[in-house]
């Protein structure tokens, strides 16, 4: 995927990246952990995105326990420090601050009152993902709330979406760009954001491509005419999409079109959306960060703007820090060379107590049963005791009691999307806030009655088939070599570290702030089925038996045409099924289902 030229290019800046061992005097933390230090530039970059509501910390993962208060702390606290030595920083989220816990989502609309919190951290640029465009209702809290607010209304960037006003104008989303100096060390920037080419938004919303908003919009045009290169020292450009997309190449495509009318510019992007820590040089003077998902992860980036070595070329540096408090603090004690450096502000403090009690109103900690191990979604394959598709397959579906059609007799093969699951289910409380978190969707059932034959193939049909809806939960994909590269980073396994993040980008494989042991992750089919075949093996093997197929309403569609090209491709002499073959099968949904399981612990 990657061209020779931009290996060397890699190869590089990876030379002049990595080595800052020596530090001054050494100060080192009073706790024992040794994470890898942040290197201080000219301008410092702290970025967040898809945090999906995730305010509150992982109460069940002791590796993410800072909550938004602490992160507002650290920031404040980091911008002192760095002010003090003169140096620059510029905060940035690049979307999807709902959908994925019960802060925002146990609201109408969701982030109701979670963007409030959010809001408290000082970002100098932000802007939407796709998750604030699902509903009306998101896109008109996310304009009002957001956008024009008084605070980020010259902060909030969106050059290519518009809002549409209640009388029916369409309105830019946000400022189509904005220019600034950085306070300290006076660098001009122009800032854009875009969002990826998302084609479901709702009526109060309309998203440009981003190629063709430059190309035939006539702002970015006057914008450059307006602002020449020699005006300019840095570009920024953030937004919604991810750094690593080899299907669609969309930030490659921008990159490509600015740097034609800015050619020797510097040019940083910040990514999100695909949920993965990564960062990409794109040339000799621009990267791009995207930095996780779900306040695990605060991404770091520096540059020095004049690099004394090789003048031409600005010096990058990135970071992964894990979202807790010992990292936050461990970083501050390093940056300040102080021992002392305590994590906690008042309004830090402040900021914690408010999620506290939004979570106690919301009703979040209502414990509903009790998660005796942890089960994955996708770092441990399906046929694992600890995979969750496995519990959900082998002990959550057998429990479905349908309501009046049940013949006990009846085999039956119950299937569902994977893309229903939104989390890994950590040992712990099971509460209310867990099925936010995990399985926020209820669901009704419908089922079909067609022959052994044909039932057993409808899972494997579907899995060569293209994603079901998912009802817009957000994609998991955490790895690059899920885009197909080989893996060149060594795969950690030691005895006294705990699974995380071990990234590899373009600048190598020591990123990430805290050592851990890798995690593999497998591939998860569309959908998994729960096979409860009745009877002595001699009825098993008659193919032409009749077996209720059942599924998900929203899957209907989908499995009619599976079984009726699984009925061609064998053959079979039946008619094509329609919906009218479909009926109600009743029973409780798998969220509740999930929820009775656990009760009994
Ligand atoms: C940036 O430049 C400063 C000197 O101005 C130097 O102390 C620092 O190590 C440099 N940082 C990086 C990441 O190159
Ligand atoms: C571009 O600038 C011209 C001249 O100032 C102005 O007439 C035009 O409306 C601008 N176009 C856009 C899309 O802003
Ligand atoms: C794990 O920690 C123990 C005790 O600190 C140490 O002796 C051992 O070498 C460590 N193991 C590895 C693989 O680093
Ligand atoms: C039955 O359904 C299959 C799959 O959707 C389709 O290819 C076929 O043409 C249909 N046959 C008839 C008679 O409608
Ligand atoms: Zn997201
Ligand atoms: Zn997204």
């Amino acid at each position: 995927m990657r061209t020779l030229v931009h290996w060397l290019v890699v190869l590089t800046v990876l030379g002049s990246a990595e080595p800052f061992q020596q530090q001054q005097a050494v100060v080192v933390p009073s706790q024992d952990i040794k994470l890898r230090d942040v290197h201080i530039g000219d301008i410092n970059f702290v970025h967040t995105t898809d945090t999906h509501g995730w305010l509150g910390s992982h109460l069940s993962q002791a590796n993410y326990d800072a909550d938004w208060g602490d992160f507002v702390s650290f920031v404040d606290i980091f911008r002192q420090k760095m002010s003090q030595l003169s140096r620059d920083v510029i905060v940035i989220d690049t979307g999807d601050k709902r959908d994925g816990n019960g802060l925002s989502d146990a609201t109408w609309p969701p982030g109701l009152r979670s963007s409030k919190i959010f809001n408290m951290m000082d970002y100098n640029l932000l802007t939407l993902g796709n998750h604030e465009l699902y509903t009306a209702e998101s896109a008109i809290l996310e304009y009002r709330g957001t956008s024009q607010s008084p605070k980020f209304k010259d902060k909030y960037v969106c050059s290519n979406v518009e809002f549409i006003e209640d009388d029916g104008r369409r309105v830019p989303f946000g400022n189509k760009y904005i220019t600034f100096e950085t306070p300290i060390q006076k660098q001009r920037v122009l800032a854009l954001s875009f969002l990826f080419s998302f084609q479901r938004a709702n009526n109060r919303a309309i998203v440009t491509p981003p190629l063709e908003e430059i190309m035939e919009k006539g702002w970015f045009q006057n914008m450059t005419e307006t602002n020449k290169e020699e005006d300019i020292d840095l570009i920024i450009v953030f937004g919604h999409l991810p750094a690593t997309d080899p299907a669609e190449r969309e930030m490659l495509k921008i990159h490509a079109l600015v740097r034609k009318y800015y050619p020797n510019t510097i040019i940083q992007y910040f990514g999100g959306h695909t949920h993965i820590r990564d960062f990409v040089q794109l040339d000799s003077k621009s990267s791009c960060l995207q930095s996780g998902r779900f306040a695990e992860t605060v991404g770091f980036l520096s540059i020095n703007m004049t690099n004394f070595a090789d003048f031409d070329n600005p010096i990058f540096t990135r970071r992964y820090i894990d979202f807790n408090k010992d990292a936050f603090t461990y970083h501050l004690r390093r940056i300040a060379n102080d021992a002392d450096v305590s994590l906690s502000t008042r309004r830090g403090e402040f900021i914690s107590r408010l999620v506290n009690d939004l979570r106690h109103d919301l009703n979040l900690d209502q414990k509903l049963g009790y998660i005796p191990r942890t089960y994955y979604v996708s770092t441990r394959p399906l046929d694992s005791e600890e995979n969750l598709y496995h519990l959900i397959t082998h002990k959550i579906l057998p429990n479905l009691v349908p309501s009046k059609t049940y013949v006990p007799s009846m085999s039956r093969f119950i299937l569902v999307n994977t893309g229903s699951v939104r989390y890994d289910l950590y040992k712990g409380p099971f509460t209310k806030d867990t099925e936010y978190i995990v399985m926020p969707f209820s669901n009704d059932w419908r089922f079909i009655t067609v022959p052994l034959v044909v039932a057993s193939r409808v899972e494997s049909y579907l899995n060569k088939g293209p994603v079901i809806a998912s009802l817009g939960i957000p994609s998991s994909i955490h790895h690059k070599q899920h885009f197909g590269g080989l893996r060149k980073c060594p795969f950690i396994t030691d005895p006294n570290l705990s699974e995380g993040y071990t990234t590899e980008d373009d600048f190598g494989c020591h990123g990430d702030d805290t050592l851990h042991n890798s995690q593999k992750e497998y591939e998860m089919p569309n959908v998994v089925q729960c096979k409860d075949v009745k009877g002595s093996k001699e009825e098993e093997a008659d193919p032409l038996k009749m077996v209720h197929v059942i599924f998900y309403t929203f899957m209907e569609l989908d499995v009619l045409n599976a079984v009726n090209s699984i009925i061609n491709d064998l053959g079979l002499r039946m008619e094509n099924l329609t919906t009218n073959d479909c009926s109600h099968y009743g029973g409780d949904s798998t969220k509740k289902l999930l929820r009775d399981y656990f009760a009994q612990f």
